[in-house]
């Protein structure tokens, strides 16, 4: 039986402008790729919930329809709480603000001109097994939680929680609604190549607002970071590959135990995230 993954509302964090810039680690360049991530969530999630909202109405399995509600609720409340921290990050990089409205003119206004509702959800499909590898390694490895300033734990670790918790729901749609590994592939392949242009040429407006972007130093940085140690992109490689498998579905590799132990980390009795309201 499939997850049903299950909407948790997250009591908005106070003092977020206290927070140093420099919160990943003390490293200002790594925080800023965070940061250039958090720009890109709100608007992002938008489109995810719109893709997938749109073939609603054709599904007809009862358990995916639920499934569908949960990662509607789940993305909007992802989309409200990093909006809540790109707001309180505004005023130090006003970049994060241009980054968000360039987004919504690439996703809500031209997107729907160049694809199709079934290609959308497949650029879904695409954009949500990346967050869900990059979410595995932010619970996975505890190098990432130890460098997180722990007024930013709950929130970044509550949605990456998530992220694996409904890491099936797109695809699950889009193969209900006809959707094909060919053409699944193919918009993985465009979707991969748009996404690192768009992540490189947002870091790098974030940076500006810090007079880094075009300092070699921050982006060989960045670089290291992502594909040395820890290796964020490196180790992501083999499951991204697995994506163009015929056969590929996001949950045949296990993340049930995963869950299960960060689920009482989280959300259990004593649990780190403040939720607004606990689930018995
Ligand atoms: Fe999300
Ligand atoms: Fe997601």
């Amino acid at each position: 039986m499939a997850r049903i993954p299950t909407v948790r509302r997250l009591r908005p964090a106070s003092g977020l402008e206290a927070v140093p810039l420099d919160w990943y680690g003390g490293d200002l360049d790594l925080s800023m790729f965070w940061d250039a991530l958090s720009a890109v969530f709100p608007e992002g999630e938008k489109f995810f919930v719109r893709a997938v909202r749109e073939h609603r109405d054709q599904i007809t399995d009862p358990e995916l329809r639920a499934r569908v509600d949960a990662f509607i609720g789940q993305e909007a409340a992802h989309g409200t709480a990093h909006r809540a921290l790109n707001r309180s990050l505004e005023d130090r990089l006003p970049g994060a603000r241009v980054v968000d409205e360039q987004l919504r003119w690439v996703l809500a206004e031209l997107a729907p001109k160049l694809f199709g509702p079934r290609q959308r959800l497949a650029i879904t499909c695409a954009l949500e097994h990346f967050t869900a590898l990059l979410a595995k390694q932010l619970l996975e490895d505890p190098r990432h939680r130890q460098a997180i300033d722990p007024r930013l734990q709950a929130l970044w670790l509550w949605h990456a929680y998530e992220e694996v918790e409904h890491e099936a729901v797109a695809f699950d749609v889009y193969q209900s609604v006809g959707g094909h590994a060919l053409e699944r592939g193919a918009l993985m392949a465009l979707t991969t190549a748009l996404f690192v242009g768009f992540m490189g040429y947002f870091f790098a407006r974030v940076a500006q607002d810090q007079g880094r972007a075009s300092r070699p130093r921050t982006w060989a940085r960045v670089a290291h970071f992502l594909w040395v140690r820890p290796g964020l992109t490196r180790r992501l490689v083999p499951d991204y590959l697995a994506y163009y498998r015929p056969g590929f579905h996001p949950e045949s590799k296990n993340t049930g135990p995963l869950l299960a132990e960060w689920r009482e980390r989280l959300f259990g009795a004593e649990g780190a995230v403040p939720l607004r309201e606990r689930a018995a």
